[in-house]
């Protein structure tokens, strides 16, 4: 990162220059900041997209992204993308591979974490913060050991300035941890600055997210060295961003925003799944319903499509993220709220598997049950906490013969077992658990070699019997 004297400016949400040059205005006296490289700790379903995006946006800047898991850096390094997105594939191969003639390649997907911290300007924490699964707040407060195990390889290897982005779902004042750990670790004379940049993309639509953001918030200490970085990283988003849409605040406003619109998305969907019960004891149809108060423009139509549940490695924990901050605050009546709609989610799974099983003369027992989507929800392989599993789990302790099937595509396959082999017991005890039964109960129909299951399958379970 360079550093020349020019005028200040702020990056602030007002219109500016819709595209301007990397070299971006700092505050005064500290000078412009000049990106020229930077590494995203973590290569799973936020690091490798995003950065696949920066890199094929901002050509000059080099883009590496790191992990720790051998098996995922070689599959973003392959044909075989270890997710699947629409569009992903060609995001990902222009920056990687190049252009013959046009275009260098730059964007690198490596394992070799300390050499892409020490080269990196700005560092993009993207790691998983899942919930806790020991200890204090166990089953509610979202792990940040991951996140600080990073932090502790940043403060390691860095021997020059870096600016260091929350690019993960945090707890509220997260910043303040990391800002501790690399003041007490980092080496004398190198400068740590802390900043928030949340993500809101929705995998499914990744790219377009990635690509037409409705903002992107960037939060810092305000002093004029936040101030600084802030400037710095929002020049990375302006090559396509447009300067309204990227919006600074405060650094705890930041971190705290992301829960809050998980919940408020989340509560949505299990404020009409809760109606979705009350329309099918009256006659109402449900999606009657949620069009015709969607139409209403306080409301909206976004979210209030009524399903088996909300699942996806999010909302779920960021919810109880919540739940736990609220009862840290000594605010029960504020937990006891956001918990409800963690509780009507599971509520809704269990009442999907009471119907099936009343619908079927109350047994299933040797029954062949097929499920259609397995995944969370559509265009996406991510299984992580999808309604499917619960309720197939379900259907398997009633003894029915469950058939999952689900689209099996080559390059959209993360084992989550076998994630960061440093991680691989936290991930795998996330899992839901299975017995022997269980397992023998339940088979995969790989969809791609079964013509009359290969097209259109739904996203939403949807399960028939024989
Ligand atoms: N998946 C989403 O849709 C989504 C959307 C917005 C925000 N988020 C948030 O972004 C964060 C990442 O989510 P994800 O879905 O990409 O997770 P992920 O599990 O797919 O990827 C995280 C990666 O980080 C790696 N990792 C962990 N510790 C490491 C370390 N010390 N060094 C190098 N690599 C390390 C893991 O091996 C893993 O590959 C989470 O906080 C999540 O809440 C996720």
């Amino acid at each position: 990162m360079s550093s020349t004297s020019t005028v200040p400016s702020r990056v602030n949400g007002q219109a500016g220059p819709q595209n301007p040059a990397l070299v971006v205005r700092g505050s005064d006296n500290l000078g412009e900041l000049k990106v020229k490289k930077i590494c995203c700790i973590g290569a799973g379903y936020v690091g490798g997209p995003t950065c696949a995006v920066i890199a094929n946006k901002n050509p000059s800047i080099a883009v590496t992204v790191v992990d720790l898991n051998a098996n995922r850096i070689a599959a973003w390094q392959s044909d075989n993308l270890p997710i699947y997105e629409p569009n992903l594939f060609e995001t990902v191969t222009v920056p990687r591979d190049g252009i013959k003639g046009s275009r260098e390649p730059n964007l690198f997907f490596t394992t070799d974490v300390d050499k892409a911290i020490a080269d990196a300007d700005i560092i993009f924490l993207s790691v998983n913060t899942p919930t806790k699964v020991a200890g204090q707040g166990a089953g509610l407060a979202l792990d940040i050991g991951y996140l600080e195990a990073a932090t502790r390889t940043i403060a390691r290897c860095a021997t020059s300035d870096k600016i260091i982005v929350e690019k993960s779902t945090v707890p509220c004042r997260t910043a303040e941890s990391l800002r501790d750990i690399l003041a007490a670790n980092g080496k004398p004379g190198v400068r740590f600055d802390v900043l928030s940049n949340p993500e809101f993309l929705a995998e499914g639509t990744t790219i377009s997210d990635l690509l037409y953001p409705d903002r992107i918030l960037i939060g810092s200490l305000m002093d004029v060295h936040g101030q600084r970085a802030a400037a710095a990283l929002a020049s990375v988003y302006a090559a396509w961003v447009p300067r309204a849409r990227i919006i600074t605040m405060n650094l705890w406003s930041s971190e705290l925003s992301k829960i809050s619109a998980n919940a408020l998305l989340a509560q949505r969907i299990s404020s009409i799944n809760a109606l979705s019960a009350v329309c099918e004891a009256t006659g109402a149809n449900v999606s009657e319903i949620a069009y015709a108060v969607g139409l209403d423009k306080r409301i909206g139509p976004h979210m209030l499509k009524s399903s088996v549940g909300f699942g996806g490695s999010c909302f779920k924990k960021d919810v109880l993220g919540l739940v736990y901050l609220s009862e840290s605050l000594h605010l029960p009546e504020v937990a006891a709220y956001w918990k409800a709609v963690v509780d009507i989610n599971e509520w809704q799974k269990d009442r999907f598997t009471r119907r099936v099983i009343s619908s079927l003369y109350n047994t299933l027992m040797n029954k062949r049950i097929a499920v259609f989507g397995f995944a969370y929800k559509k265009n996406t392989g991510d299984t992580r906490e999808s309604a499917a599993i619960s309720v197939v789990n379900h259907l398997v302790a009633e003894r029915a013969k469950s058939f999952v099937a689900r689209r099996m595509r080559a390059d959209c396959q993360i084992n989550h077992a076998e994630s960061n082999p440093a991680n691989a017991n936290h991930v795998h005890r996330q899992k839901p658990a299975r017995s022997a039964k269980t397992k023998k109960n339940m088979h995969v129909a790989k969809t791609s070699r079964n013509p009359t299951l290969k097209h259109n399958l739904p996203s939403a379970v949807m399960v028939a019997a024989t």
